[in-house]
């Protein structure tokens, strides 16, 4: 067989990336993505806006739709001429039921399987490309095998997807590698020689990393881990470095020189966030629970508990620098993405910090340059769970200088390039006295926000200065 034609089902921030870079280096295939949702369909056809922001992605996809690359919500009709489908659909944690709040909710990808059951005719490759637990492949494969029809037959390989929102093009054409999993029987090996034939059009074979299903499935839920645990692992070392002097950015440096450790994934911060750290760790927690390896999940848990810490440190440190009280007070909050150049806000430490801010009576100024407004409430709405306090008492602004405008402090949730070059003399001028910034991300020159008259705080490092001035200040206008 020659991979002539692939459906890929889900039309997310994985399916439409990957399709997109994937049709434009194999003009040879021809690629539909589907996905139930007429909207986002409607958008990945729109020559406007596409549903998700990624950097260099409206160039790619103007360039190759109509020609290899369809989106379309005739799913029947892709699965059945397609020779390859990967199933690229979310898998969120479980929010009922058993394993609420760990385990990942396999009912969307469960779904996918049962539609190519019922469709696929002939012999298809079906591909994971969503982050499942260790043998979800088998759970497909059961499904498939249960519906087989006389003419069709199945091989299931796991291809997990390492992109990164934001520089999710970039990691697509330079991925550091593609990991193909699947059954040593010589039909899965044959299979995987077809996939991997796929990715070679661009990547060189040499990263083309093949092995057995399970260690596949379990390889994108250890890296997600490491990842994660480098980031609570420099974050818990911000909390000394606030306590004792030490600067968390000049110890992350001396550390990461060490080649054995490098430097990236060492940035302290407010907290990590997204789509998958969180919920993949937890759903690596509960597979070890099921496991009997209690040691191993209270391990992995402890990664998740020290970002917990971290957002809620940061968001009492504000009020606690406010001088313990943010009741009506008009507070900023520049960037609501998880990260800078997406859109997304899945599990933003945003709608953490606002949300304990809202609690406390603060009045927000929101402003980010990628996400929806609907967005925004939307997500505070569903963590405040009171739509009153949103409509009552949180702003959204399309620039950064109405939002800080009579503000009593600016918190930087997310490390937008653009932050960093505002004219601050302007936002100092137009701001409450005194003014205040929280700097989140530490992205900002603080010495130079210090001259200009703000009071500065950031994660892992003590302002001396303006603890000095924050208590000499107490009898200001507030
Ligand atoms: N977002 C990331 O950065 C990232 C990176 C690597 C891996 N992953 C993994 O990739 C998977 C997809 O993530 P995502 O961020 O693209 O999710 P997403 O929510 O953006 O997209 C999933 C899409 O699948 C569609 N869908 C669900 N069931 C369907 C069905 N039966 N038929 C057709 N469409 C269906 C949904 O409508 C949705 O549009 C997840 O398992 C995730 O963990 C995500």
């Amino acid at each position: 067989m020659v991979i002539q034609k692939i459906c890929c089902i889900g039309a997310g921030y994985v399916g439409g990336p990957t399709c997109s870079v994937m049709a434009l280096k194999c003009p040879d295939i021809e690629i539909t993505v589907v996905d139930l949702s007429k909207d986002r369909i409607a958008q990945w056809n729109s020559n406007e806006k596409l549903p998700i922001f990624e950097p260099g992605l409206m160039e790619i996809v103007q360039q190759c739709r109509g020609r290899n690359l369809f989106f379309s919500t005739d799913i029947v009709s892709a699965i059945r001429k397609a020779d390859l489908i990967f199933i690229s659909v979310n898998t969120p944690t479980k929010t009922f039921g058993m394993g609420k709040g760990r385990a990942a909710d396999l009912k969307y990808v469960e779904g996918a399987a049962r539609m190519i059951a019922e469709n696929a005719e002939g012999n298809k490759i079906v591909v994971e490309k969503s982050t499942v637990p260790v043998r979800a492949a088998e759970s497909i494969m059961n499904i498939l095998k249960a519906n087989n029809k006389p003419n069709s037959s199945y091989q299931i390989l796991s291809n997990p997807e390492f992109l990164a929102e934001g520089t999710a093009v970039q990691d697509l054409l330079h991925a550091d590698r593609v990991l193909i999993g699947g059954e040593e029987t010589a039909e899965g090996q044959e299979a995987v020689r077809q996939l991997s034939w796929v990715y070679e059009h661009w990547i060189p074979s040499s990263k083309v990393v093949t092995m057995n299903t399970w260690s596949s499935e379990l390889s994108k839920l250890a890296a997600n881990a490491f990842l994660a645990q480098r980031i609570s692992s420099i974050n818990s070392l911000s909390a000394v470095c606030e306590a004792t002097g030490a600067d968390v950015s000049e110890v992350a440096r001396a550390v990461g020189l060490d080649t054995r450790i490098g430097p990236k994934f060492l940035q302290a911060s407010v907290g990590f966030g997204g789509s998958c750290f969180q919920k993949d760790i937890l759903n690596l927690v509960y597979i070890c629970e099921c496991l009997n390896l209690p040691h191993v999940a209270a391990y992995w848990q402890q990664v998740i508990d020290m970002n917990e810490y971290q957002k809620s440190r940061f968001a009492e440190k504000v009020v606690s620098s406010l001088f313990n009280t943010v009741t009506d007070k008009r507070i900023a909050v520049l960037g609501f993405a998880f990260k800078k150049n997406t859109g997304d806000t899945r599990e933003s430490p945003a709608i953490y910090v606002s949300t304990h801010l809202l609690a406390e009576g603060a009045h927000l100024h929101i402003y980010d340059p990628k996400v929806e407004p609907h967005q925004i409430v939307d997500d505070l709405n569903s963590s405040t769970m009171d739509p009153d306090i949103v409509n009552r008492n949180v702003v959204i602004h399309s620039d950064a200088y109405s939002a800080t405008k009579n503000t009593h402090a600016l918190i930087v949730c997310t490390e937008w390039d653009e932050f960093v070059t505002l004219d601050y003399e302007k936002i100092y001028a137009d701001m409450m006295k005194p003014a205040y910034i929280f700097d989140g991300r530490k992205i900002l020159d603080h010495d130079f926000l210090q001259n200009l008259g703000f009071h500065v705080q950031t994660i892992g490092k003590k302002m001396h200065r303006d603890v000095a001035r924050a208590w000499g200040c107490q009898n200001h206008q507030m």
